[in-house]
């Protein structure tokens, strides 16, 4: 498989870019190259090509009376992540990158949106608060570029939906996993962090320009080679389908971007922090009770001996009951 696959090489002619086209025609079943060519307004040499090219990406394709048909997809990777893929993002997969995030950026600065980077593994994986993100091969590391039209302030209604989708991909993968505020995923299990989200973001006080919400998912990964405190699916349930994982992600994460009353509703739904005695570091100082609510933007209310406190940014630890 290609380094770099998916960076919107034209496949066409006529009809410009048939990359994802073609892709989308075959999921739905068989087609014939005449009437893929008829409705992507393209020659039939170029739907040959664009088969081939599928071909050698890894795909099984028959042709049969009824026309092409995709008889299997490669396990991971660009290409396959689009295959049945119901959300509208280019998926550019490398096998290693230092960060997706960093690759992630400079689209992002090349004026690109809607754009997945999706590496095999990371090797200078970042955190949040400056840290690092172990990223060893077998994990799932993918940023996604967005240009939505929000103020800064509403960014983090961005990073409460991916913690859900990934939780959501990951419940529907059989891990019990649950979101710890604000957008930790962890192992309900055993209390050890699956997910971590990085959103990172460039604008102005009232116009964001781009956003990029990168996922890190111990996936298909030995605990030994993750830092203390995390768990991987691999030793919870054991190996997950990565491409069905990545593709459940993107499209929980489509669907709900855009709705704040719906994200805070399914956070609340997929929150284990709610109703738990938490500590949380912040800025301004050390908050201790109890966990009752989340509001907009993403900020945690906590009901503590002198009243209920709203909490912006944080480090929250669970506590055990008192
Ligand atoms: C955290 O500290 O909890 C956030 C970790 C975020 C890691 C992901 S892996 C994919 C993307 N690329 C990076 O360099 N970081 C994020």
């Amino acid at each position: 498989m290609n380094e770099r696959e998916g960076a919107g090489a034209p496949g066409g002619s006529a009809g410009g870019d048939v990359r994802r086209p073609v892709l989308d025609a075959l999921a739905t079943g068989p087609i014939t190259g005449p009437e893929l060519a008829d409705r992507l307004d393209v020659s039939r040499a170029a739907i040959w090509k664009r088969i081939e090219a599928l071909r050698e990406a890894g795909f099984a394709i028959q042709g049969t009376d009824a026309g092409y048909r995709v008889t299997s997809v490669p396990e991971y990777g660009g290409e396959a992540i689009e295959y049945g893929l119901e959300a509208p993002y280019r998926v550019e997969y490398h096998d290693a990158l230092p960060s997706t995030n960093a690759r992630a950026r400079e689209l992002a600065t090349l004026g690109e949106d809607r754009v997945a980077v999706l590496a095999g593994e990371q090797t200078g994986g970042r955190g949040r608060l400056d840290r690092g993100w172990h990223s060893p091969a077998g994990g799932i590391y993918l940023s996604v570029v967005l240009r939505p039209s929000i103020t800064p302030m509403q960014a983090p209604l961005l990073t409460l939906a991916a913690a859900v989708a990934t939780t959501r991909a990951l419940r529907e993968a059989g891990v019990d996993a649950g979101i710890k505020w604000p957008n930790d995923v962890l192992s309900r299990e055993t209390g050890g962090k699956l997910v971590g989200i990085l959103t990172e973001m460039e604008g102005e006080a009232d116009r964001v320009s781009w956003v990029v919400v990168g996922f890190g998912v111990n996936a298909n990964v030995d605990p030994a080679e993750l830092p203390e405190g995390a768990t991987s699916v691999r030793a919870e349930i054991g190996d997950v389908d990565r491409r069905a994982v990545v593709q459940r992600t993107l499209e929980e994460f489509e669907a709900l971007r855009g709705d704040p009353d719906a994200i805070l509703d399914a956070w609340r739904e997929g929150a284990i922090t709610l109703g738990e005695r938490v500590r949380v570091e912040t800025p301004e100082g050390e908050v201790v009770g109890r966990a009752i609510d989340v509001e907009t933007p993403g900020r945690l209310v906590v009901e503590t001996d002198d009243g209920e406190v709203r909490i912006h940014a944080g480090d929250c630890e669970h506590l055990r009951p008192v």
